[in-house]
């Protein structure tokens, strides 16, 4: 059985976010320690107690540092490797990580990568407005050498910049698409600019040293710029000073209903709306509407939240944060959600302030959102599709402790639903129940297809102290001053045969 206990690392989390430099990822993994518990995971009852503390870690720790011989970045680059990272926060994210591995099997240099201005938020604010540069500079300095721009051309008299060859990459691109093809093209040209630039690179690889790297980027070297860090603490010490409490992402947005074609819920002018949208945004499809929810594909609507809750034990004092857009639909669906769990809150009703209003527009409320429900006690999405708000946070809570997640399986829950709409109500709790025993909690579990690297990062970026195979076992703690001798030694090899 786990223990109860409030948790405490969240204050330590933070400081841990602000520390510099790759020493983070040797902090993070010893004192990641002392937050784990045990448990038996085969007991077969939800215990509330249990899901407001970690999963069980089962003896995995969070680790991304090299664990085999990683030379530093080369010294002579190929070539300039440019992106444009588009879509929303998180898909940045994952194609700012796969950029870095792109630039690293390149032996590249890496121009700080473009993010979109979004269409969506209409937001311009750029890698500088939401990440610290410095710190993802400094953090990857034993895997890819990063420059803010391409330099100018020294052998050009004239000072020019290198102009960077377009070239667009395939969906999933294997890592020999980068090394062959996109790596002749940087030699001839000096640069590239791979556009668009997400879902670009694949997502398996059979390379634990490339995917650590990925984890390296993903999970310590994007970190939000200091007002945004700042904002989401003060906001989760607002929503804990009373007790723990639970984040969720309500998708139950008029994009993502549109795209999942769920109409059947809605009136005949919503549905309209919804149709027009979805006519003038997503590439036609035949869908059977009336067989979306049944199939799992519709985001689970605030009443169907609410009751899987309850169905849990949790009742109206739960403290929850919703991290969501305009939801679609307006009252009518929210109302049902409020009667059965009324302490709701969101980033502008926990803190009103003219600075609040600045820094949650666009991809920083995004960022800010993206906060508070990884350092919540609970995070439950009501969706995930590809390299979304949800998937991410997935993997970055798994990675940040195993932090209790709750993962509705839509399918096997739309037609009790169903059901219950049709007024068979005897058993529903018994039923939800049944359903959400066989899910995953946050535990450590094996990745399957469908399921992302960025959603499950097991174990590539995990290891165990006490491991059974030697694939498993943690790296030795001088890891750090390993790679740091390396980089001494090519730097002033450099520094004495450019100075000779
Ligand atoms: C990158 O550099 C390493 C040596 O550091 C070398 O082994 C590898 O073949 C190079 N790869 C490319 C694509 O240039
Ligand atoms: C919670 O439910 C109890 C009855 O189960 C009720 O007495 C109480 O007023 C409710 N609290 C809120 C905040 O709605
Ligand atoms: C946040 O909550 C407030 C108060 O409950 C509500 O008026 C507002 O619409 C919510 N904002 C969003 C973005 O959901
Ligand atoms: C790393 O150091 C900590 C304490 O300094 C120690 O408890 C731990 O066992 C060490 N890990 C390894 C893999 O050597
Ligand atoms: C640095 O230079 C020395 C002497 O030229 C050479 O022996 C050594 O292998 C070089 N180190 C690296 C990492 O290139
Ligand atoms: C590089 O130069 C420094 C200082 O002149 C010297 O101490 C070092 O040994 C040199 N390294 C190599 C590899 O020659």
């Amino acid at each position: 059985m786990r223990r109860f206990q409030r948790r405490s690392g969240l204050k330590g989390m933070l400081v841990k976010f602000s520390i510099g430099g790759a020493l983070f990822i040797v902090i993070s993994t010893l004192s990641l320690l002392y937050s784990y518990t045990s448990t038996n995971p085969l007991s077969k009852e939800i215990h509330l107690e249990e899901l407001w503390s970690n999963a069980d870690s089962g003896g995995w720790l969070p680790s991304s540092a090299p664990q085999t011989y990683w030379p530093p970045p080369p010294t002579l680059t190929n070539g300039y490797l440019r992106v444009r990272c588009n879509g929303g926060l998180n898909q940045q994210r994952t194609a700012i990580s796969n950029a870095v591995l792109a630039a690293r099997v390149m032996n590249a240099t890496l121009v700080l990568p473009d993010l979109d201005a979004n269409s969506f938020w209409h937001d311009d604010s750029g890698f500088h407005g939401i990440y610290d540069v410095q710190h993802f500079i400094h953090t990857l300095k034993y895997d890819v050498n990063i420059v803010e721009s391409i330099p100018l051309n020294q052998k050009n008299a004239k000072n020019k910049k290198i102009k960077a060859f377009q070239l667009r990459p395939p969906r999933d691109a294997p890592i020999t698409w980068y090394t062959t093809e996109a790596l002749n093209k940087m030699k001839e040209h000096g640069a590239i600019y791979l556009t668009p630039f997400s879902h670009r690179l694949a997502e398996e690889i059979d390379n634990p040293e490339y995917q650590r790297l990925r984890c390296r980027v993903n999970y310590h070297a994007l970190r939000f710029k200091p007002h945004i860090m700042k904002l989401s603490q003060s906001i989760v010490d607002k929503l804990r000073a009373q007790g723990p409490f639970m984040s969720i992402h309500l998708r139950f947005e008029m994009d993502m209903l549109a795209f999942a074609g769920c109409f059947d819920i809605f009136s005949p002018e919503e549905q309209k709306i919804l149709k027009k949208y979805r006519e003038q945004n997503f590439a036609p499809k035949r869908l059977v509407y009336d067989e979306r929810r049944a199939i799992g594909k519709c985001p689970l609507t605030p009443e169907e939240v609410g009751l899987i809750l309850h169905a849990l034990g949790f009742d109206n004092s739960t403290k929850i944060y919703l991290a969501a857009g305009e939801l679609f639909g307006g009252d009518r669906f929210m109302k049902p959600f409020r009667s059965m769990f009324p302490r709701l809150e969101n980033h502008s009703s926990v803190k009103h302030s003219e600075d609040l209003v600045q820094n949650t527009r666009g991809l920083a409320g995004s960022a800010v959102d993206y906060m508070v429900c990884l350092l919540s006690d609970i995070f439950m999405p009501t969706y995930d599709g590809p390299s979304n708000f949800a998937n991410n946070l997935l993997g970055h809570r798994l990675y940040y402790g195993f932090r209790t997640t709750i993962r509705p399986d839509r399918k096997a829950l739309a037609p009790i639903f169903i059901d219950r709409e049709k007024g068979r109500v005897t058993g529903f709790e018994d039923t939800i129940r049944k359903v959400m025993l066989k899910t995953n909690f946050g535990e450590p579990h094996k990745r399957v297809s469908p399921e992302s690297f960025y959603t499950n990062s097991w174990p590539e970026c995990f290891c165990q102290t006490a491991a059974k195979k030697p694939a498993d076992k943690c790296p030795p703690n001088d890891t750090l001053n390993g790679l740091n001798d390396e980089l001494v030694k090519t730097t002033t090899n450099e520094t004495n045969s450019t100075t000779s």
